[in-house]
């Protein structure tokens, strides 16, 4: 928990972190009311933004739109939201359609009294009392929040990272390894470190990897 220190607006600021079950909630959104449980079994991106009719977040949802297909073939569906009304964000969809020749197909939620906003803690005071920051919460099957990503209003997000960021959470699933930086599908995964003396020993006397050293092993997948 931490605490908005603005005086007028004490109260507790709910921040889901990672491992942390992601906070149930029942929306108005663009394609009626949902429930975070309406998407168990898939993975959802549910990310704020914060205004509808603004230029960066305009280029946003258009750049979520474009990577909406290859989100779904990873079983991994969007969920928009800002604190502007429902009919805010139908004017808004359609005038994206009419001008920028996009059909944004995934919902949004209109978190008009905050309630989501506040339960994942979307909204970043000292940036804004009003609008919801660039959040993004990559939740699981099992809706588990897996990742978490703030950047500040002025800043437009990078969809090839979180298509990325998925890909790596799902690798990192399949085949209990981990991920090194800047990993791209296809090249090798890091396998975990030894967690004991004698489990070193095997590693550096193991063929099945490829190891820099006892610690930094490297495997095909
Ligand atoms: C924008 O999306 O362009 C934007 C929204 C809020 C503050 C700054 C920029």
């Amino acid at each position: 928990m931490e605490y908005n220190n603005n005086q007028q607006e004490q109260q507790v600021i709910s921040l889901p972190r990672i491992g942390d079950p992601a906070p149930a909630f029942e929306a108005e959104t663009t394609h009626g009311t949902l429930q975070l449980e309406d998407f168990k079994g898939s993975w959802v991106i549910l990310f704020s933004h914060p205004a509808d009719f603004t230029p960066v977040c305009t280029t946003e949802f258009i750049a979520f739109q474009e990577i909406a297909d290859d989100l779904r073939k990873l079983n991994t569906e969007l969920l928009g939201l800002s604190v502007d009304s429902v009919h805010s964000h139908i004017a808004w969809v359609r005038n994206v359609k009419e001008k920028m020749g996009v059909e944004l197909t995934f919902p949004i939620i209109a978190d008009l009294n905050k309630d989501v906003a506040k339960k994942y803690g979307m909204i970043m005071p000292g940036e804004s009392t009003t609008e919801t920051s660039r959040a993004v919460f990559v939740i699981d099957d099992k809706q588990i929040v897996r990742a978490v990503i703030y950047y500040p209003l002025s800043t437009g997000r990078n969809m090839p990272e979180i298509l990325r960021l998925v890909k790596a959470l799902q690798t990192t699933d399949e085949h209990g390894l981990a991920t090194p930086a800047n990993w791209q599908p296809g090249e090798m995964a890091i396998v975990p470190p030894p967690k004991t003396q004698e489990e070193a020993d095997e590693r550096a006397a193991s063929d099945e990897f490829e190891c820099k050293d006892w610690y930094f092993c490297k495997k095909h997948i």
